[in-house]
C-alpha cells in the first residue's frame, strides 16, 4: 500500500538584510534523492525544499520555503497525516534577531549581529509523534560523530537517525555522491560506503521499510 511520505530538503536562509543572508552548503541533492527513489517505489512523497536550483521530481508535491520559521510550519501543519517523516534538510540553526530593512551600508570597520535559535523542526517532530509514525533525523557531524548521531536519535525522540560525516571529502553537503550510517531506535547499525546519493536513499527506505514491514 502506498504510504504519505514527507521528506525535507535543502538549507535555509535567514535574512541579514534585504540582500544579505545567513545559511549553510546543501544543495538539497540527498533530500531530493530520497524523494525521487519513494516516488519510484510508489509511494506519496510530499517534499518541503528549502530554497535550491534542482528540477521538481516529478509526481511529487513540492512546498518550497526560505526560513526555518516558515519550514516549520509547513511540516507540523502536514505531519499527523503523514506514515514517515524523513528530515534531510540543514536548517539554519540561528537567524537575525531583527532583520533590518534596508540594505546595511558599510561605514562601520566592525558590525555586530545578535542572532536567536530558530525552532527545532524535529524535536517538535518527536513530540508530536504519533503512534505507527516513522520519524527519520539525519545529523551532519564532524567529530565525535557516533557518539552525536546516536545522542541526537534520543534527544530528538527518533526511529532512525542518519549519520552523515561531513569532514570526509567528497561527500555531504553539495556532493552528488554520499557514505552514511543508518542506526535505528532498536539499535540497527548499517553502513553504506561512497555511491550515488540515489543509490544511498534507496538503501535508507529499503532498510526503514523492511523493519516495519
Ligand atoms: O543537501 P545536500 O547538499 O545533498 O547535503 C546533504 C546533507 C549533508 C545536508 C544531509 O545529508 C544532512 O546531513 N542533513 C542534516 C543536516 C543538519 O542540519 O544536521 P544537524 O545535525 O544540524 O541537524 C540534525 C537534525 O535536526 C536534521 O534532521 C535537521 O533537519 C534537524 N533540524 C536541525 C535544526 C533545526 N532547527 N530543525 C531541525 O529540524
Amino acid at each position: 500500500m502506498p504510504l504519505k511520505i514527507l521528506i525535507t530538503a535543502g538549507p535555509t536562509l535567514e535574512a541579514i538584510d534585504p540582500v544579505r543572508y545567513i545559511s549553510n552548503h546543501s544543495s538539497g541533492k540527498m533530500g531530493y534523492a530520497l524523494a525521487i527513489e519513494s516516488r519510484k517505489m510508489g509511494h506519496q512523497v510530499f517534499l518541503v525544499s528549502g530554497p535550491v536550483s534542482l528540477k521538481k521530481p516529478e509526481k511529487v508535491t513540492l512546498i518550497s520555503v526560505t526560513t526555518a520559521k516558515e519550514m516549520y510550519d509547513t511540516v507540523v501543519n502536514l505531519a499527523p497525516e503523514m506514515d514517515i517523516i524523513i528530515k534531510a534538510a540543514a536548517v539554519a540553526d540561528y537567524r537575525v534577531q531583527k532583520a533590518a530593512l534596508q540594505k546595511i551600508k558599510k561605514s562601520e570597520p566592525e558590525m555586530q549581529l545578535t542572532l536567536v535559535k530558530n525552532p527545532d523542526v524535529l524535536k517538535k517532530l518527536g513530540k508530536l509523534k504519533k503512534k505507527n509514525q516513522i520519524l527519520v533525523g539525519f545529523a551532519a557531524e564532524t567529530e565525535n560523530c557516533e557518539k552525536n548521531a546516536l545522542q541526537k536519535l534520543a534527544s530528538k525522540n527518533c526511529d532512525w537517525l542518519v549519520l552523515n560525516d561531513v569532514s570526509k571529502p567528497g561527500i555531504g553537503f553539495n556532493s552528488n555522491q554520499n557514505a552514511v550510517t543508518l542506526y535505528s531506535r532498536w539499535g540497527d547499525k548499517k553502513e553504506w560506503g561512497l555511491a550515488s546519493k540515489n543509490l544511498i536513499a534507496r538503501k535508507i527506505l529499503l532498510a526503514i521499510l523492511d523493519r516495519h514491514s
